[in-house]
Parts: C-alpha cells; structure tokens; sequence
C-alpha cells in the first residue's frame, strides 16, 4: 500500500527513528543513495512561498539521481480549476512522488486518497511533518537520543510548527510543553492525538499560557513567527497578543544550562525571538536549515524503497 507523509503520526517511533537514522546515513554520505535514477520526476508543488522548502527538496531530488519539477500553483490548474484528486490522477501517471505546500490539510488528504504515488505535505496550516524531521535530526545530533527530553514551544500554539511539534515530539517519546495564549491553542483533536500517541512512547504533553512555567529545565526551547503564512491581515492583534511570548536572553536562562534553540525560519529577530538569542551560542537554526535536505530525502528513500 502506497504511504504517505501528511502529519508527524502517519509513522510510528519506530518509522521516525529509521527515517532519521536514514538521514544521518545520506548526510554522512550524500551522493549514495540513487531511488529516482533514470532520472524520475517529483513534482513539487507551492500555494504558498518558498525558500528552505523548495531548494531542499529540489537539490535533494537531484542528489537521489532525479529530477525535480517545482509549479506554483499561481500558474497551474490546481488552485481553482481543477480537484487535488483528478490532479493527483494526472501527476501519478507521469512522476515517482508528490511534495505539495498548500493551506487546508484537507486538500493533502484529497491528493493522496486519490492516487498511487506517495504524497508528502511540505506544509500546511495545520502540520509541518517535514521541517519536524529536521528538527528532530538536528536535536539528535547535538544531545543524542530523543525520548525523554523536554521541548519548550512557544507562540502560536495553533500554528503548523506548534501542531507538528506535539505530534513529532510525542511519536519521540519527549516530553512537548506549549506555551500560548488561550486563543492560540492548539486543536482538541491534534491534541488529544499527540496525548494518546504519547501514552504508547513514554512521552507527555503539556500546555499552558505561561511561558516561564513552559521553558523551565527544558533541554530545547523553539518559537516561530506569530504570523504565519495566510495570517497577514492579522498581524496587528497577533503582535500585541503574543508580546509576552519572546524567546529572550532572560527565558533562555530559566532552560537547562545547555539547552538548544530552534527556529524554523524565516525569523522576525525584535517579534517572537530576540536577536541575541537566534544568533547567540545556544541556537542551531543553520544546522537545523541544512537538515531540510538531509531528512527529506531519507524521507522520499524511505517512501520508494521501503515503506510497506
Ligand atoms: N522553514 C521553512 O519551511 O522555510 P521556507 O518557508 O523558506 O520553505
Ligand atoms: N508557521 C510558519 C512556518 C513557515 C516555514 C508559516 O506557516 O508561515
């Protein structure tokens, strides 16, 4: 049966620890690994804008031995004319996989309910499964294994980093803490999801409004922008709400003495993080940029070869 990679719990922690472990192996040796020699194409799909995303998976396709195809939907007939399933029927007649950035998750689950190829979400508003990989490579890499330690997120507590952070972590079997205010939480059911999948990984999740109580003895603290792609007209009533939430030099000192700071970029240094704190010591954000590649194409090995 065709997998696909719509939200962090599509895989097991089993799943998620081979798909890193995968991605450690292309890092150590990037040009080994050739599933889409021939060269097959994979279509990479934006509705939205673009800069890790697109160059990751394009450059990565490239090193897998295929050819990436990268549309803006601006200038397609999906977006308007045409459904993601009778455009998945097309796609998958012609390209070995599918990567679409959209906005309602329900349209990824439109494109891969109809088709055969494996279909991957390179965001949503709701998930980001791709960047989570990443993220989760680079804690990896820095503090060694993953179940068992305490993430701090903070901001937009229904943002797709946040939602992705609860689902990924969780799968992890680390502890997630989210910090947001109230009309920022994140959904019931990603909620209660992220809780049962923590329930079998020795995980927890736990959230609240207050970031002091969220970021304290916490191995890595992440925030991202307040202002997500699509919330523009927003930004005004986002800024004033979430003040309280910057990552600062202050917050970061209530973390373990060594703890990590992640962003996923693009970053508003003055907004949800403070410049000293993203370009200071205890951030790793270009290895956690330069890990787009390195997971995703783990990921796209892992879903031609081996997915069963
Ligand atoms: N982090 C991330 O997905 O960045 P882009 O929007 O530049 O792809
Ligand atoms: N939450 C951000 C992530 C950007 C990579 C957004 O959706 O705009």
């Amino acid at each position: 049966m065709t997998r696909h990679f719509l939200r962090d719990d599509d895989i097991s922690q089993g799943e998620q620890g081979d798909i890193l472990d995968l991605a450690a192996a292309v890092k150590a040796d990037r040009w080994a690994r050739k599933p889409l020699a021939g060269p097959r194409t994979v279509a990479v799909i934006f509705d939205k804008s673009s800069t890790r995303t697109r160059v990751s998976f394009a450059v990565g396709i490239a090193d897998l031995g295929g050819s990436p195809l990268i549309i803006s939907t601006a200038n397609s007939q999906l977006g308007g004319k045409e459904s993601p399933s009778d455009t998945a029927r097309v796609l998958e007649r012609q390209v070995a996989a599918i990567v679409w950035r959209t906005y309602a998750q329900s349209g990824l689950e439109q494109m891969a309910a109809g088709t055969t190829v494996p279909v991957v979400n390179a965001l949503s508003d709701d998930f980001h499964p791709c960047q989570l990989l990443a993220d989760l490579l680079t804690i990896r890499e820095h503090k060694g294994a993953l179940a068992g330690l305490t993430v701090a997120f903070l901001g937009d507590g229904a943002s797709n980093m946040a939602q992705s952070y609860l689902l990924a972590g969780a799968t992890a079997g680390m502890h997630v803490r989210v910090a947001a205010p109230e009309e920022f939480s994140a959904a019931d059911g990603v909620v209660a999801d992220a809780v049962a999948r923590a329930a079998t990984t020795g995980g927890s999740i736990s959230l609240s409004t207050d970031p002091d109580e969220a970021v304290a003895g916490a191995d890595i603290v992440v925030t991202d922008t307040w202002v997500s792609m699509g919330k523009e007209e927003e930004k005004a009533h986002r800024v004033a709400t979430f003040g309280g939430y910057q990552v600062t030099t202050e917050l970061m000192a209530l973390a373990k003495p060594d703890a990590l700071f992640l962003h996923c970029l693009p970053a508003d240094r003055g907004y949800e993080v403070a410049a000293e704190v993203i370009d200071g010591p205890q951030s790793v954000i270009w290895d956690e940029a330069e890990n787009r590649l390195h997971a995703q194409k783990a990921l796209l090995v892992w879903l031609l070869e081996r997915a069963g």
